[in-house]
């Protein structure tokens, strides 16, 4: 028996998910190639991650991405045509400006092929959630280890392991949080934040969680798909290497060098009369 075709994921899935204790898988893609091989495997949201600058571009951190080539990689993951939820990066400069700038560039997104945008930021960008909410664009939001506020945080480094109020403090994670939902996102991101403080707020929080090194009680867990193929050269701590797809990969190539340099490639099999 031919077993029943995937049902599209929509934003209001992922709620429904969480009210049935259902996990939620989200993994990062930037084309239509790998777009297809991970919604074949059945995850439930594709983010088009600003992340592109680090595993595509070769950047040192996510800050250089502009917002056209946000939209390209989007336009070229959604002609994959993916059952997946595809979600699109807001990159950094594109809604620092206000709410207004927030809610231009999600349309933009949305028209490049996104179903809906992350932004990164809690109670200081609450507004904008709110703004883009009101435009009807579905948002997610993203707190705690947010690689966009690489400067102010003087680096990648666990955010909510001292008591406070003030950014990267425990009590202000929770506050973001808050300030996430109540602004009408319809999911969280939790990056690199201590696993009790990501389960205390996926027990507050009526939205689902998402968690990239924050524990395992989060409502669904996201990784960047060049760390879990083993394509990317750095292995951190939250991260695995479901495969290695960088050895494989260079021994192929290798082995391609190897036979046209000793004239055995192209073979008769491979070759026209
Ligand atoms: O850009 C990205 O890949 C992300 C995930 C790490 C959540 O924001």
């Amino acid at each position: 028996m031919t077993p029943a075709p995937r049902k599209a994921v929509t934003a209001p899935t992922l709620s429904d998910m969480k009210s049935r204790g259902e996990k939620i898988a989200m993994i990062t893609a930037y084309d239509a190639t790998f777009a297809s091989i991970v919604d074949a495997a059945g995850i439930d949201v594709i983010l088009v991650g600003d992340s592109v600058a680090t595993t595509v571009q070769g950047e040192p951190n996510t800050i250089p991405v502009t917002m056209e080539e946000m939209e390209y990689h989007v336009r070229l993951v959604r002609r994959a045509s993916p059952k997946a939820l595809l979600v699109g990066d807001l990159p950094f400069g594109s809604y620092q400006v206000g709410p207004g700038q927030a809610v231009a560039n999600s349309v933009r997104l949305i028209k490049a092929g996104a179903q809906a945008v992350k932004l990164e930021g809690g109670l200081t960008v609450s507004e904008s959630i709110r703004a883009i909410a009101d435009a009807d664009v579905p948002v997610m939001g993203h707190i705690g280890l947010t690689p966009q506020s690489v400067h102010r945080m003087g680096g990648h480094k666990v955010q909510g392991r001292r008591e406070g109020f003030e950014a990267g403090g425990r009590q202000r994670l929770l506050e973001d949080a808050h300030a996430v939902e109540q602004a009408g996102a319809f999911a969280i991101v939790l990056e690199g934040i201590p696993a009790h403080l990501a389960a205390e707020i996926t027990s507050k929080l009526s939205i689902p969680t998402i968690g990239i090194g924050a524990g395992v009680a989060c409502d669904g867990q996201v990784l960047v798909l060049h760390d879990v193929l083993g394509l990317s050269s750095r292995e951190l701590t939250f991260t695995k290497r479901f495969a290695d797809l960088r050895e494989i990969s260079t021994n192929a190539c290798r082995n391609f060098v190897e036979e046209v340099r000793a004239g055995t490639w192209p073979d008769d099999a491979h070759s026209f009369d």
